[in-house]
Order: structure tokens, then sequence, then C-alpha cells
């Protein structure tokens, strides 16, 4: 219950994936995104921008550290994205200095986050939960793992 694996064979159908996925995400909603550099985190964000209409060519904030796109929720009203990589991001002040914390409480926007572990405590509980795993046989293949938010998580 809350947790469902799929797999990709292919970036365009991680692409495929996350706009399918994305039907579920509601203004406010936070999603991390777990798995090793090149594991697909960045596919799937262009996959989620692609369900809420971003005409903006979407790519890696490695150096912005957060992106921020214009979308369109299925009825037509606006949300903002926000494609955040927290992979430089090394102290809890340099997390300060890009603006994390008034980013992460923005109600309406949807915020897809990489490298979540680097906010450490500062991380919201509440979140869609979205690991990506590369197959050690094929370079192509990548195990896609949803679980939807829970208000208390245990160790
Ligand atoms: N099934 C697949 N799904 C996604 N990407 C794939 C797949 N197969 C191969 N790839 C390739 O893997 C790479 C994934 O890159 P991407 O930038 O999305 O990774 P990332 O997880 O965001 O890494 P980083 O932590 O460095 O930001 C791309 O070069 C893509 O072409
Ligand atoms: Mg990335």
């Amino acid at each position: 219950m809350g947790e469902s694996t799929l797999c990709s064979q292919s970036e365009q159908e991680t692409i495929l994936l996350g706009e399918q996925l994305a039907a579920q995400f509601q203004p406010g909603d936070i999603i991390t995104l777990d798995g090793d550099l090149g594991a697909g985190k960045t596919e799937f964000v262009k996959g989620v921008c692609r369900y809420f209409e971003v005409t903006d060519l979407v790519t890696s904030p490695t150096f912005s550290i957060i992106n921020q796109y214009d979308g369109t929720m299925a009825g037509g009203n606006p949300v903002k994205i926000y494609h955040v990589d927290l992979y430089r991001i090394d102290s809890p002040a340099e997390l300060a200095e890009v603006g994390f914390e008034e980013m992460v409480y923005t109600s309406n926007a949807i915020k897809l986050i990489e490298w979540p572990d680097r906010a450490g405590n500062k991380m919201p509980e509440r979140h869609w939960k979205i690991s990506i795993e590369q197959d050690e046989a094929d370079d192509n293949v990548r195990l896609i793992t949803l679980h939807e938010p829970v208000s208390h998580e245990h160790a």
C-alpha cells in the first residue's frame, strides 16, 4: 500500500512515467528524488514538467541549485514548478543562502528535489518519495519506485 515500482527501459520511458505520475501531484506537494549520479532524476522531472505544460527547456539545476518553471494545472490554473538539485550543498548556511526554506514551503508550487538528504532536518516530513535504481546488467534499465506521502515516518 502506498508504494509502486515501475520499470523503465529508456530515457524516453522515464520521461513518460514522470508525465503519467505527475497527474497525482498537487500544488504544495514536495517530491524527493533519490538515486545515484546519472540515475535519471532530471529526466523524470522533464516528464513532470511536460504534464504541467511547461514550455521552457528543462535543464539540470546543477549550478543554479533551484530552477523555476511556469506550469499549468489540468483545469487551467497556473502552478509554479521548482526543480532543485542539492548535490553541491554542503552546509545549512549554503541551504539558507539559496532560499531553500522559503521555496520548500511555497503552497502554490510543486517542488521536485534531487539529493534531498543534503537538506537534513530542513526537509519537511510529508512528501512523495521517488527512488530511481540503475540495473547492473543493462545500462538503459531503471527501477522507479514511488512512495505516497505519509504523515509520520518511523526510523
Ligand atoms: N531508463 C532510463 N531512464 C532515464 N535515463 C536513462 C535511462 N537509460 C539511460 N538513461 C541516461 O541516463 C542519464 C540520466 O541523466 P539525469 O541527468 O536524468 O540523471 P540524474 O539522476 O538527474 O543525475 P544527477 O544526480 O547527476 O543530476 C541520461 O544521460 C539518460 O540518457
Ligand atoms: Mg539531475
